[in-house]
C-alpha cells in the first residue's frame, strides 16, 4: 500500500491529509522545517521534522509537495526533495469531481472536491486545483500554479508556471496569465496578464510588479 508524507502541516496540508483519508491512502506524517513543529500531532498525524529526519524512509514513501498553496514554496520543496533522492507522489484526485478522460494530469498535482474539468485540459506538475473550480475546454495550467477555491476558467486560457489565481476569480476565454503572477480574489480577468505582476478587481487591473 502506498504511504505518503505531506510537506506542510498548515491549513492546506491538513486538507490534503483529509483528501488522502477519503482516498484510503495512508499518510504517515507531515514535514515541516520549523524545529518547534517536530513531534507535534496534527489531525492525528505526526510531524516528522525536515527531510533529513526521514532519510531512513526513502525507499518506503512518496512525498506530496502540494501541501502548501504558495507556488514559490512548492518549487522550493520539490527541488529539495529531488536533490535528496525521494520519490514524489502522483496526482491526488478527489473522488467527487467531474473530469473527462480527455485531460492530462502530471505528477504531484491535486484536484480537490467539486471541481469540473471538461476536455483537453492540461494540469501540470504540482498544480493545485482547489475545491469547486470550473475549468473549460483547451485550458493549459503549467507547473507549480495554484488555483484557489471557486475559480472559473473559460476555454483556451493558459496559466503560466507558478501563477496564483485567488479565490472566486473568473478568467475570460483565450486569456494568458503570466508566470509567477497573482490574480486577486474575486477578480474578473479580461486582458492578458504579464509575468510577475499582481492584477485584481473587476475588471482586473494592474496593481503592482512582483519580485
Ligand atoms: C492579491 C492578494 C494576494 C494581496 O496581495 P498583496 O501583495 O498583499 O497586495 P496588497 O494588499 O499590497 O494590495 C495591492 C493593491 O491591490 C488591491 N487588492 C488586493 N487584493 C485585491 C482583491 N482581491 N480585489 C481587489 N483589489 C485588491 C489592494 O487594495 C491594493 O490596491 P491599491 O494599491 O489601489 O491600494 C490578496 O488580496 C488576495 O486576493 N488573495 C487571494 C487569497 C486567496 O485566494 N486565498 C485562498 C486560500 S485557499
Amino acid at each position: 500500500m502506498k504511504k505518503l508524507v505531506i510537506w506542510g502541516c498548515g491549513g492546506h496540508g491538513r486538507e490534503i491529509n483529509w483528501l488522502c483519508e477519503q482516498l484510503g491512502i495512508k499518510v504517515i506524517g507531515f514535514l515541516d522545517e520549523r524545529p518547534e513543529m517536530k513531534e507535534k500531532i496534527i489531525d492525528d498525524v505526526p510531524v516528522l521534522g525536515d527531510i533529513n529526519d526521514i532519510i531512513n524512509l526513502k525507499e518506503e514513501i512518496e512525498i506530496v509537495c502540494a501541501g502548501v498553496g504558495d507556488p514559490v514554496l512548492k518549487k522550493y520543496f520539490v527541488n529539495k526533495i529531488i536533490k535528496a533522492g525521494f520519490k514524489l507522489s502522483g496526482p491526488l484526485v478527489h473522488p467527487n469531481i467531474n473530469i473527462s478522460k480527455r485531460n492530462t494530469l502530471e505528477i504531484g498535482c491535486i484536484i480537490c472536491e467539486g471541481s469540473i474539468l471538461t476536455i483537453n485540459i492540461h494540469i501540470g506538475n504540482f498544480v493545485i486545483i482547489n475545491r469547486n473550480t470550473n475549468i473549460s475546454h483547451d485550458v493549459i495550467i503549467e507547473d507549480f500554479a495554484t488555483v484557489a477555491p471557486g475559480v472559473n476558467i473559460s476555454g483556451n486560457v493558459t496559466i503560466k508556471e507558478g501563477a496564483y489565481i485567488g479565490t472566486g476569480a473568473s478568467i475570460r476565454e483565450k486569456i494568458k496569465i503570466g508566470a509567477w503572477s497573482i490574480v486577486g480574489g474575486g477578480a474578473f480577468v479580461k486582458e492578458d496578464i504579464p509575468d510577475k505582476t499582481l492584477y485584481a478587481g473587476v475588471p482586473a487591473k494592474f496593481k503592482k510588479s512582483l519580485s
